[in-house]
Formats: structure tokens, sequence, C-alpha cells
């Protein structure tokens, strides 16, 4: 039967290999259903990548091999073989079942199988072609509406450090948030008005103005909280004083092993340990309009973050990224255990659709609040936009308002609520 309860057999799957950011191979996906509808998905890619996220599959061979070992063509003869195959041959209807079989055939808890970066990409390119099926938007067929005139906010990565930037700066990410956006567009103009005056601040002083991975600029700097004082003066300088806030993702898992309990600031040299973090934390809450730390601490402190919730819960957000990795179980542990107040949702950490919606349901569930989010490694696939619309998530992290892999989010915001 071609179509069973309206929705149209799986009728061809293929993958590509291409180019992400970073200039990275990565895995495209092309599906079509019977009656002709076409959906194509792609896999971003992380650096600071957390210990528990799905894991993406690389061809290896290491220096002197294709792309140094980097290539995706295993993830794509995956998709083109194995995975085509049983999609055509246990015709699963509807993204729940579509889902469930790319897991089982992985067979996997981490899909290093198969790889993340070919299930989610089918996944994706799967909605896209429901949603063309349905002849509706994306977000539409994913279950959203773009009525009561909210939208997610951008948290716009402006000042790259960490494993984003070639520059002596720890803190991964510096994101302006225009909290006084009227509208996305209007959010979008204030991030980007306030990006361009920080090109000049940094111009002005000297310092480098190329950007790192996420489009923001990556300047070297005396410490780490100047790029707080840089921000500040780019927005005093473009005239959004009373429209923005700021919020920083420390990435802290990459500062520590997890076994000592010691957090080693891999630039800087440094040392902290949960407790100063958190005191540090509570410092810069209090010198800057800070709304919203993720990552402060690492993915295997629970006490600390704990602690960390305890002592700033009631005033900023605590996003965890590494911590939960879009993931329902561990997001629900999290919550019992008191760990943070919000869940970053990566598409590829979960590895489908259906498991990042279920991430999703249970921060709600849980009442954390939402942040839909890109990865540092990304492409002009603007999926996270409509599921950002879809989850009625609170905001969205799609790097600068500068490079198309990163504007292709932000622009879809824009068309979505024009
Ligand atoms: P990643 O960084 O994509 O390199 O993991 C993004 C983040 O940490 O939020
Ligand atoms: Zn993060």
């Amino acid at each position: 039967m071609l179509i069973k309860n309206g929705i149209p057999k799986i009728e061809a799957v293929f993958a590509a290999e291409i180019l992400d950011s970073r200039g990275d191979p990565s895995v495209r996906a092309f599906l079509r259903l019977a009656d002709g509808s076409v959906g194509c998905g792609d896999a971003p890619s992380g650096a600071s990548t957390g210990k528990y996220e799905a894991v993406e599959r690389r061809d290896g061979g290491g220096d002197g091999s294709r792309y140094g070992g980097r290539g995706v063509l295993d993830a794509c003869a995956a998709v083109n073989g194995e995975i085509a195959s049983a999609l055509l041959r246990a015709d699963p209807r509807g993204q729940r079942a579509v889902d469930k079989l790319l897991c089982e055939l992985d067979g996997t808890s981490s899909k290093y199988r198969l790889g993340a970066n070919a299930i989610l990409p089918v996944s994706i390119a799967y909605a896209r072609a429901c949603a063309a099926s349905r002849r509706c938007e994306l977000y539409e067929s994913l279950g959203g509406s773009v009525s009561g005139g909210r939208f997610p906010i951008p948290m716009m990565n402006i000042l790259n450090g960490g494993r984003h930037a070639a520059n002596n700066v720890d803190i991964q990410e510096f994101m302006l948030v225009p909290v006084g956006g009227e509208s996305a567009a209007d959010a979008v103009r204030i991030g980007a008005e306030v990006y361009r005056a920080l090109g000049g601040v940094l111009h002005r002083r000297g310092l480098f103005c190329g950007v790192g991975d996420e489009g923001g600029y990556s300047p070297s700097l005396a410490r780490d909280e100047d790029a707080l004082d840089l921000i500040m003066e780019a927005v005093s300088a473009s005239g959004h004083e009373n429209d923005a806030a700021l919020a920083v993702d420390a990435a802290a898992s990459e500062w520590t092993s997890g076994s000592d309990g010691v957090y080693r600031l891999p630039k800087r040299g440094v040392e902290y340990t949960s407790e100063e973090l958190i005191l540090y934390y509570r410092g810069l809450c209090e010198r800057y309009p800070i709304v919203s730390v993720e990552d402060g601490l690492g993915e295997d402190d629970g006490g600390g973050w704990r602690a960390m919730t305890e002592a700033l819960g009631d005033r900023v957000m605590l996003v965890g990224d590494d911590l939960f990795v879009t993931n329902a179980q561990r997001i629900a542990a999290g919550a019992r255990a008191g760990a943070a107040n919000a869940v970053l949702i990566k598409p590829n950490q979960a590895g489908t659709v259906t498991e990042t919606w279920d991430a999703v349901s249970e921060a709600r569930r849980t009442g954390y609040k939402v942040v839909v989010s890109h990865r540092s490694g990304d492409t002009e696939d603007s999926f996270i936009a409509d599921l950002a619309v879809a989850a009625g998530a609170d905001f969205i992290k799609s790097g600068a308002p500068c490079r198309a892999e990163r504007t292709a989010k932000y622009n879809r915001l824009i068309e979505i609520y024009r």
C-alpha cells in the first residue's frame, strides 16, 4: 500500500558526503516518499562534545588518508545500504516509527555502529518529506504554530574562546541575548548591530578581528572577563543598553577529567574547584547583565551542579549541555537531583528527531527552560529553527549573526515570523 493512514511509503533514501563549516566532511541525506514529496537533512558536528552524547562515525585512517581520516563515506554507505533497505522493506509510517526502526537497526545505545551522523540526517530528511507531503511548513508538521506573539530569543555567540578559537580565552562562548527585541527580526537586528559595534571596539584597540568556529570574534585578551567589558562597550556604542543581556557557555567539561574534582583551564593554566567556579560565576552575574550560564561545571560533577543551582538558580538560567546531552532520562535524573534549570537541545546529541522531541517534552515536564542549539561545526541546514518554533523553545543558539551556516537559522526564524 503506497499510502496508509494518509502517510505515504518511503520510496528512496540516499546520502552524499558534503562539507561543514569547518571544511570537515559531513553527511547529507535525501529521502523521497511515494507521493513524490522529498526532504533532505544534514549532520552537524561538535568540537566540545559531551561524553554521553550519540557518536558520529568517521572513516579513520589518520594523517595522510582521505580528509585526514575525517571522511564519512562509511556513514553515507550505511544510509545508502543498510538504512535504505531496512526502511523500504519494513515500511514504517510516521516519525516515531521511522526513528524507532533506525535506533533498532543501529542496536547500540550511542549509535556508534551506523553513526549518529548517518541516522540524524535521515530522520530530518523524513521530517521534511512529511511536511512537503502534508503541504505545510516544517515547524507545523512538527506540531508547532507561530500564534501568540512569542518567538525563540536568539543567543548570539559574538566572542569565541575555548575549543572554538585559537586565542587565549578559556570560556567557550560569550553570547549577546537581545531580550528587548519586539520580533524575531528585531532581535536579530539588535544582535547584528551589537556584533558590528564589537568589531569596531576591537579594531580601535588593535585587537584581532578574525572570527572563531561560530562566527564570533576571537581576540586574545588579558583576562576572560575582558570579553564581557568589550561586549558591554559594544552594547553602549550601539545604543542597546535596554535591549540586550549577556550569556556565557563555559563548556567546563573541557576543563576537567572529572576524577579529581579539579578544573584546569587549559589556556591560562589556572585551576579552580567547583566551589571556586561557582563563586566566580556569581561575581560575573553581579557585575554584568548575565541571564544564562551554560555548562558552568563538568558533566560528571553532579554535586557541583546541585550546589551551583542552589546558589545561582533563582537569578540566572543554568543550562545543561554536556550534562544532559539532549537525553530525556538524563534530564529527568538531573531534575530529580536539583541540577540546572534549563536544557540545551542539540538534535545530533540524541540522534533522531523523535528522541530530540522526547528530550524537549521532558524539559517541559520538569519546568526547565528550553534552548535549541546548533553545533560548532554546522551546515546551511536550518532545521533547528523550525524545531525551536515547534518546541516553543525559549531561546535559540546559533552562533554569531555572521557566516551563512549561522545566519541560515536566524534567517529562517525571520522567514517563519515574517
Ligand atoms: P560544540 O559547542 O558544538 O563544539 O559542542 C557548542 C556548545 O558547547 O554549546
Ligand atoms: Zn555548550
